[in-house]
C-alpha cells in the first residue's frame, strides 16, 4: 500500500475537544448549557443505535442530549406538534429528526417544521439557501465533516478539482456547496456525478480529490482514481458477516486495497469520515447556542 490512511477518530477527536471547550465556556460566561434533542419515530434497531451514539457524544461534551421517542404509527400532527414544542423550548438549541421515517410521515414536511435556528442537520430549505448563498449557517454534518478533514490533512482544495460520487441533500449537493465558496479548504472546481454521469470512470479519473458517497460498496474500484489523487470514502453500508457478533460489518464505496495502492491519501471505513460526522453535528448545537447570546 502507499497511501497514507486518514484517521478519522483522530481528527474528530480534536474537534469534540474544541466542542468541550466552547460549551464549558458557554457554561461558565452565560449559564447556558447547549442542549440537542433527537426525535425518533419508530423502532429501526439502526436508527436507535446512531440516536444512542448521537446522545451519548452530546453528553460527553458537556452538552444535554436527549431523545424523544415516538412509535411507528405516531400521526402526522403529533409529530408536528413535538418538533414545535421543541422549537418553543429555550433549552434545545439543536433538533434533529432521525431519518427514514414511517411511510406515512413526509420527510421533508417535518424538516421544514424545524426552526431554521435550531436545524443542527442544515437540512430546512432556508439553511440550504444560504448555504448556496455564500451565507450559511449550519452546513451538514457530514460534508462539513469532509472539509474538516481535508483541511487537518493539509490537502489544497483550492484549485483543485474535486469529483463527488452522489447528488444527495445530505452529502453531495452540500458538499459541493461547501467547496465552491470562496475561503480556506474551499475554491475547488467541483464535479458532481450520479446514475445519469455518462462515464463515470472518466470523471472520477480527473479528480485530484475524490469523494465517494454512493452507498454501493465496491462503486470505486482502483482504476478508477487518479494516481496520487486523495480519496474520501463517505459510504458506509452494512453488510452481512457471519464472523462478526453483530452479523455485519460497515463497507465503504470504495475497493480499499485497490485505491490504496494508486491514491496519495484514503480515507477507512470504519474510522474515516463516520466519527467525523457527529463531531461537526456538535460543533453545531455549539455554533446555534452561542448564537442565542449574541
Ligand atoms: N459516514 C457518515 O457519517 C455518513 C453520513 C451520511 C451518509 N453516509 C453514507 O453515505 C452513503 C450515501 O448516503 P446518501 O444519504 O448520500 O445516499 P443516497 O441518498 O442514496 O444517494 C446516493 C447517491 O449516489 C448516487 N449513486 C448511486 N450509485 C451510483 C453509481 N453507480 N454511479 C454514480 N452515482 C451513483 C445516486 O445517484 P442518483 O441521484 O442518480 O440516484 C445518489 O445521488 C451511504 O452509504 C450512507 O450510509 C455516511
Amino acid at each position: 500500500m502507499t497511501a497514507r490512511v486518514i484517521d478519522g477518530k483522530t481528527i474528530a477527536a480534536k474537534v469534540r475537544q474544541e466542542v468541550a471547550d466552547g460549551v464549558a465556556a458557554l457554561k461558565s460566561e452565560h449559564g447556558i448549557t447547549p442542549g440537542i434533542t433527537v426525535v425518533i419515530v419508530g423502532d429501526d434497531p439502526a436508527s436507535h443505535v446512531y440516536v444512542r451514539s448521537k446522545e451519548r457524544a452530546a453528553q460527553q461534551v458537556g452538552m444535554n442530549g436527549s431523545v424523544v421517542k415516538l412509535p411507528a404509527d405516531t400521526p402526522r400532527e403529533l409529530l408536528l406538534e413535538t418538533v414545535a414544542g421543541l422549537n418553543d423550548d429555550p433549552d434545545v438549541h439543536g433538533i434533529l429528526v432521525q431519518i427514514p421515517l414511517p411511510d406515512h410521515l413526509d420527510e421533508d414536511e417535518v424538516v421544514k417544521a424545524i426552526d431554521p435556528r435550531k436545524d443542527v442537520d442544515g437540512l430546512h430549505p432556508e439553511n440550504v439557501g444560504l448555504l448556496f448563498s455564500g451565507q450559511r449557517r449550519f452546513a451538514p454534518a457530514t460534508p462539513s465533516g469532509v472539509q474538516r478533514m481535508l483541511v487537518e490533512e493539509g490537502v489544497e482544495v483550492s484549485g483543485a478539482h474535486v469529483v463527488i460520487v452522489g447528488r444527495s441533500n445530505l452529502v453531495g449537493k452540500p458538499l459541493a456547496g461547501l467547496l465552491l465558496e470562496r475561503g480556506k479548504g474551499a475554491n475547488a472546481t467541483v464535479t458532481v456525478c450520479h446514475t445519469g454521469t455518462a462515464d463515470l470512470a472518466a470523471e472520477t479519473q480527473r479528480a485530484d480529490v475524490l469523494v465517494s458517497a454512493t452507498g454501493i460498496p465496491g462503486s470505486i474500484t482502483g482504476d478508477m482514481v487518479k494516481p496520487g489523487a486523495v480519496v474520501i470514502d463517505v459510504g458506509t453500508t452494512r453488510v452481512p458477516d457471519a464472523s462478526k457478533k453483530s452479523g455485519y460489518r460497515l463497507a465503504g464505496d470504495v475497493i480499499f486495497d485497490e485505491a490504496a495502492e494508486v491514491a496519495s491519501a484514503i480515507t477507512p471505513v470504519p474510522g474515516g469520515v463516520g466519527p467525523m460526522t457527529i463531531a461537526m453535528l456538535l460543533k453545531n448545537v455549539l455554533q446555534s447556542a452561542q448564537s442565542t447570546v449574541g
